[in-house]
Parts: C-alpha cells; sequence; structure tokens
C-alpha cells in the first residue's frame, strides 16, 4: 500500500519504486546494465536509515553516448533518406498506430498521474487533467491529420500542369520537453511529429521522467521498429552527441532558450535544422484603472500562481495603475496569504517545488529585489521550508532588479504601478520575450487601441482572463525569444512537415499514368482516397 503524507515534510516511509532498466531503440525494449541515476521527489519522507529527506522513487539509465548514437542510427534507419516503410506508410495505416498507442496509454493513467504528483508535486487534479489532456490532443491530432489528408486528395491544375499536393515528413526528429508538463508538453511535440511520417529520439526531462518508463511498452506495441527511439539520462552525453552528428532534422524543444540555443550550436548544417521551441516567456498582467477588481484577483491568482507559477505561461510580472494599485495590492495580498500549501493528491493549489534549488533562488530574487528598494506586501510572503517558499508579492518592482529581468518560474510575484499606458507597452516592446498578455479593463474605446497594439507585441491577448495555453487547438506560439513555429493541434502537424508534390504536365501519355497510378494503389503518396 503506497504511503501519501499529509504534509510536505512527514514521517511516513515511500515503498513504491519504479526501478526503470530498459529503453527504447529499433523496436526494442534493451536493459541497460550501466549505471542508474537515483530519481528523488522533493517531497519528504522518512528514508531507510530514518532520516527525512527528499523521497527516493526509482532510479533511471544514466545513459552513455554510445546507445545514444544507437537510438540515432536506428531513427536514421526507420526514415532511410524517405524510403522507410513509416514515411512512406498509407496515411490510414499510421493512424492504425497511433489509436493503438492511445488505447494501451490509457491503461497507465493511475500510474502516470501517481508519479505526475510525486515526481513534479503537480496536484490531483491537474496531474489527471494532463494526462487526459495528453490522450484527447491525440484522438484530436489524428482527426486534425485526416482533415489536412482530406484536403489533399485531389489533383489541381495550373499553367497545364496537374499538381497532387501532401504534406511530407522533414526526417529525424530530437525531441526533448520540460518538466512542468513533462507528459503533455513532450508529446505535443512527438505526436504530430510522428503522424506525420518523420521518425524520432526522445529523451524525458530531468523532473517527470520516471512516468515515462510505463509507456515504454506501448511505444514499442504500437510503431514499426526504430520510429519512436525512447532515452534516458544527461543532455551532454545524449543530446549533444546526436546533434553534432548533423543527422537530426527537427530539433523540438520545449524548456529554455539557452538550451535550445546551445544545441542548435552543435549542429553542423544550420540550414538543415528546423525548429519548433517553446521557450521562456514573462507574460504580463496590465490592470487598468477601470477593472473589476474582485474578477482581476482571481484571475491574477491562477494566472501567477497555479502551479506555483513554474508555467511558461504563467503572468510573471503584473503592472497595475496607479490609481487603484493600494486597494489591488491589499485584495491580493490577502487572497495570496489564503492559499493552502499542501500535498498534490489532497489537491492542494500551492504544493512543494520539484527543482530543489528553486526555494532558494526565489529568496535570493526576492533579497535582491528588496536590497533595491521594493517590500514583500503579503504577511507570509518568502517563508521558507526546504522545500517551498511561500508566494511572495514585490512591490513597487524596478527594471534594475532580477525579478524584473529573469523568467522567476516560481512563486514570486512582482508588481509594477504606472501612470501612463506607454511604461507597460514599451516594456514589453523592450523584453526578450512576447508570447502572450493579460489585459484587465471594460472601457472599449480604451481597451480597442490597446487590443491593436498588443497583438502586435504578443501572439495572444486574453481579455480580463489569465494566459493559457488552451484550448489546443488554438494557436500556442510566440514572438521573439519565446518561440519558434506553432504548436495548435492542426499548426504542429504543419510545422513537423513540409508541403510536396508530384508535377505532371497535362500530356496523354502522362495523364494515362497518373490514372493507372491511381487505380494501381502502388503509390501511397499517389491517392485520392477520402479518409473516413
Ligand atoms: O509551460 C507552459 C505551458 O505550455 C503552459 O500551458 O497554459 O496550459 O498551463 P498551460
Amino acid at each position: 500500500m503506497e504511503v501519501k503524507p499529509s504534509k510536505p515534510d512527514s514521517n511516513e516511509t515511500y515503498e513504491n519504486f519504479v526501478y526503470c532498466k530498459t529503453y527504447l531503440v529499433d523496436g526494442k525494449l534493451k536493459s541497460w546494465s550501466g549505471k542508474s541515476s537515483d530519481v528523488f521527489s522533493n517531497i519528504y519522507t522518512r528514508n531507510k536509515d530514518g532520516e527525512i529527506k527528499p523521497t527516493l522513487l526509482g532510479s533511471i539509465p544514466d545513459m552513455e553516448t554510445e546507445p545514444a548514437l544507437e537510438a540515432l542510427d536506428s531513427a536514421v534507419a526507420a526514415f532511410n533518406r524517405g524510403k522507410g516503410k513509416w514515411p512512406t506508410m498509407r496515411v490510414g495505416e499510421r493512424i492504425k498506430c497511433l489509436e493503438k498507442f492511445a488505447d494501451k496509454m490509457k491503461n497507465y493513467r493511475e500510474e502516470v498521474v501517481n508519479l505526475l504528483m510525486w515526481e513534479i508535486s503537480k496536484n490531483k487534479s491537474d496531474s489527471y487533467k494532463e494526462f487526459d489532456r495528453t490522450v484527447d490532443y491525440i484522438y484530436d491530432t489524428i482527426e486534425a491529420y485526416k482533415e489536412i489528408d482530406r484536403k489533399s486528395a485531389k489533383f489541381e491544375k495550373q499553367s497545364g500542369i496537374y499538381a497532387h499536393i501532401r504534406r511530407g515528413p522533414l526526417g529525424v526528429v530530437l525531441c526533448l520537453g520540460p518538466y512542468n508538463y513533462p507528459l503533455n508538453e513532450t508529446f505535443c511535440l512527438l505526436i504530430p511529429a510522428i503522424i506525420m511520417g518523420n521518425t524520432a529520439i526522445f529523451k524525458p526531462a530531468k523532473h517527470g521522467v520516471l512516468l515515462i518508463a510505463p509507456l515504454l511498452k506501448a511505444f514499442q506495441e504500437s510503431f514499426p521498429p526504430g520510429v519512436v527511439n525512447i532515452l534516458f539520462g544527461r543532455g551532454r552525453k545524449i543530446a549533444t552527441p546526436i546533434m553534432k552528428t548533423g543527422l537530426i532534422d527537427v530539433l523540438a524543444l520545449i524548456g529554455h532558450s539557452s538550451s535550445a540555443v546551445s544545441l542548435q550550436d552543435q549542429h553542423p548544417n544550420k540550414n538543415r535544422l528546423r525548429l519548433v521551441l517553446g521557450l521562456e516567456a514573462k507574460n504580463p498582467g496590465i490592470i487598468l484603472p477601470d477593472a473589476d477588481l474582485d474578477h482581476t484577483i482571481k484571475e491574477c491568482i491562477s494566472g501567477t500562481l497555479s502551479y506555483n507559477g513554474q508555467r511558461c505561461t504563467a503572468l510573471k510580472v503584473l503592472y497595475v495603475h496607479e490609481s487603484i494599485v493600494d486597494e489591488f495590492n491589499k485584495q491580493f495580498a490577502k487572497a495570496v496569504d489564503n492559499l493552502k500549501l499542501g500535498m498534490p493528491w489532497d489537491d492542494a493549489f500551492l504544493t512543494p517545488l520539484p527543482e530543489p534549488t528553486k526555494p532558494s533562488y526565489i529568496q535570493e530574487l526576492i533579497k535582491d529585489a528588496i536590497g533595491k528598494g521594493a517590500k514583500v506586501i503579503n504577511n507570509k510572503g518568502g517563508q521558507l521550508t526546504n522545500n517551498y517558499s511561500f508566494p511572495a508579492i514585490l512591490y513597487p518592482v524596478t527594471e534594475d532588479m532580477k525579478l524584473y529581468q529573469e523568467e522567476q518560474f516560481g512563486p514570486v510575484i512582482p508588481i509594477i504601478p504606472y501612470n501612463e499606458i506607454d511604461e507597460p507597452l514599451d516594456a514589453m516592446a523592450a523584453s526578450e520575450y512576447g508570447q502572450q498578455v493579460s489585459l484587465f479593463g471594460r472601457d472599449v474605446s480604451r481597451l480597442a487601441p490597446l487590443v491593436d497594439t498588443l497583438a502586435n507585441l504578443v501572439c495572444r491577448v486574453n481579455l480580463n482572463s489569465a494566459c493559457q495555453r488552451g484550448p489546443d487547438v488554438y494557436p500556442f506560439t510566440g514572438r521573439k525569444n519565446s518561440a519558434v513555429s506553432t504548436l495548435s493541434v492542426h499548426d504542429a502537424l504543419r510545422s513537423f512537415s513540409i508541403r510536396t508534390f508530384l508535377a505532371s504536365k497535362d500530356t496523354p501519355s502522362n495523364n494515362k499514368i497518373l490514372e493507372r497510378l491511381l487505380s494501381s494503389e502502388k503509390s501511397n503518396f499517389v491517392s485520392t482516397d477520402y479518409l473516413l
């Protein structure tokens, strides 16, 4: 029976270990006999020596470069310069593999959700949401691909040339996801990449890694050898050498731009490498003088502190108009102090931070801001335990503070008062980031010109609501350093593919060949079948 402590530090012991000793390469679940890395939860329990420490959850292979290159060979061979079984397979057949995988994946819901709670301290309802949203994403992707395929199931004719235009795969994809959505965001890259006919190598993030272990078999049983290869270990031993070979066609990464840049730098042929990147952001909330305060505060709580602010879409700075800032601060501070810190399985809103160094980083930001003139305006702000720093609201924050400059990705909230609307707009224009903004207000004559400007500074303007990625059918992207490519259900299919076509001059002999190509059904590319 698994222990589920009810306090962030607990006297209980944990025994439900997962020792993952396999990895997936070339359709085989290979056993790993080399070194392993222990995986810890930052939730404290009593260990076997009787000490109250971060909980040991199990281990993963600490893989070396050699098997990583073996995985690369397997992905390259499965793509086989476009001749492989997978990239040339009929769309309907690839879809069947995905459906098979989704069916199998559903059997691991409880196991994966349990690991999400222990590994990254995501609360229960959000952990279930992450799992279910990912399964839905797979089915929605299948539907979106059918729709794309149906539109290409035809010939066009221009200037005496028939064209049969489809979307084709790009090649071999290296897929790396983040710790805050270790299942959902990695699959939002991996699923569209493979369904379009690419082959992939996937390495889970440092936290939220054990939860991939139960799915290895489902991947192995659902796809032809080499289509999905899964490795565990450190980026420098796995991702770096893979990139150096120059055999990667697409780098698909959700995480920090520093990782994306250093991996791109390893690739010897920059023009060959395509990028699908979801990177950091510093989404602002702009609160206008006529904002509905009650509603705005609720949205700002969820925007700044859902999953402790560890979301790329989190509101990471609030600009509040001078005329209402005192009242806003009073109500907001009270609302933050009322939030409950607890355990993921108790569905607490605030939960321990999965990165052991995060509480001290947050403290550093607070200290730096205080040293430069800001104050913590909520009573509990910055209260420290070994795995948590209670959300601190800092006011007034200025440009010289680290909290202004860095993406905090954690429970600390900078508030900046403004007088003229150009102040937040200028700051956004100068920012390295451009993902989303939340705009709170009611007066249409004030909102209208602002929406027009903001839409050109970011890629989603949220009116009177927190920033978020979903629904997944909407475009998720960013300007500047926040993203490369777009990741909605539909757009991701485009990002991982390229338009490619058969062109044929309208001559009697060519037309006869086209007719035969179609009726013989010998080509999987040339097909006017309507996919039901
Ligand atoms: O970390 C960034 C995520 O894409 C945010 O997604 O808005 O659904 O939490 P979300």
